[in-house]
């Protein structure tokens, strides 16, 4: 399975924060929001990533990220010049992704909850159809909205509905079989001009192939797309952190802990960051995996 992270957006809605780099890149509370969704992908068992930038910020992501050897994995990165959708990045990646299955991840979105692993390593193994994840929001009409039926099977889906048929979000966190290249080539823009990720997945659902797995309760997907939501997300993240002693989404620890890295490594990486809390968990943590 190959991994997709679109990081493209211009971010507007958190200028002027985001003027001088790339939303994706901003902080969450002690990590660059990219660590987050990257983490997801890791987690699935998926080492060859492409992250889709747009023009402007692609330098400043391979300054952070590299060419992820450091951590094991492989980072390839991509343009997409105007924002005609998310769906789109399946056009800009058909040679990244060949003949392989393919996840991709907002970059702005940021999961975290009991059991989320060991769900995400056996979607990671499906080679058929398409997985996408349920969550249940107070505004649906802001997302995309999934509608089950008694046998919580999904019977539809739209986007950003006016009378949404549920309370279910379609989070940003799709698995794709191989087919999606093919399907995504059949899209039209909608009336906000985008390839929209819902119409593939409409694609997948009218052929019986659309898996819903639903996130429950005590799950966290976490928006960062305003102001007020950002600093509740580092505001989660801290809490979390400072109560259990455990980093949420430190790319560095998961590599290793998913042996994509040696402990040896792992240290080496810790002495970058020796002069602060980031550094010395790592160094900590090394003698827990
Ligand atoms: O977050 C989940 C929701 O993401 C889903 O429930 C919706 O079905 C899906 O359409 C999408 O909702 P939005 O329309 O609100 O997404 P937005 O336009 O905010 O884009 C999401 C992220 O992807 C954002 O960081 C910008 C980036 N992006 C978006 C588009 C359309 C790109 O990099 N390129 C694009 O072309």
């Amino acid at each position: 399975m190959k991994g997709i992270i679109l990081a493209a957006g211009a971010g507007s809605r958190l200028y002027p924060a985001s003027i001088p780099i790339s939303k994706i890149l901003l902080p969450v509370y002690d990590k660059p929001m990219i660590y987050y969704p990257i983490t997801t992908l890791l987690l699935a068992g998926i080492r060859d990533i492409l992250i889709i930038t747009n023009p402007y910020d692609i330098d400043n992501f391979k300054k952070v990220l590299g060419d992820g050897s450091q951590i094991g994995v492989k980072f390839s990165y991509a343009v997409q010049k105007i924002p005609r959708g998310i769906a789109e990045s399946f056009l800009i990646a058909e040679e990244f992704i060949e003949n392989s299955p393919v996840a991709l991840i907002l970059g702005d979105n940021i999961f975290h909850g009991f059991g989320f692993s060991s769900m995400l390593k056996e979607v990671g193994t499906r080679t058929k159809g398409a997985t996408v994840f349920g969550y249940q929001v107070q505004d649906p009409e802001r997302f995309g909205v999934v509608e089950f039926d008694k046998e919580n099977r999904a019977i539809s889906i739209e986007e950003k509905p006016k009378n949404p048929k549920s309370n279910y979000a379609v989070t940003g966190l799709y698995f794709y079989d191989n087919n999606v290249v093919q399907y995504a080539k059949t899209l039209k823009p909608s009336n906000r001009g985008e390839l929209e990720i819902t119409d593939l997945n409409k694609i997948y659902l009218e052929k019986n192939e659309l898996k819903v797995e639903i996130l429950g309760r005590g799950f966290a997907w976490l928006d960062t797309g305003t102001f007020e939501s950002l600093l509740q997300a580092s505001n989660f993240v801290q809490s979390m952190e400072i109560n259990t002693g455990m980093k949420i989404a430190s790319i560095e620890e998961v590599a290793c802990r998913m042996g994509y890295i040696s402990k040896e490594q792992l240290i080496s990486i810790s002495k970058k960051y020796k002069q602060n809390g980031y550094g010395r968990y790592l160094e900590k943590i090394v003698n827990t995996i």
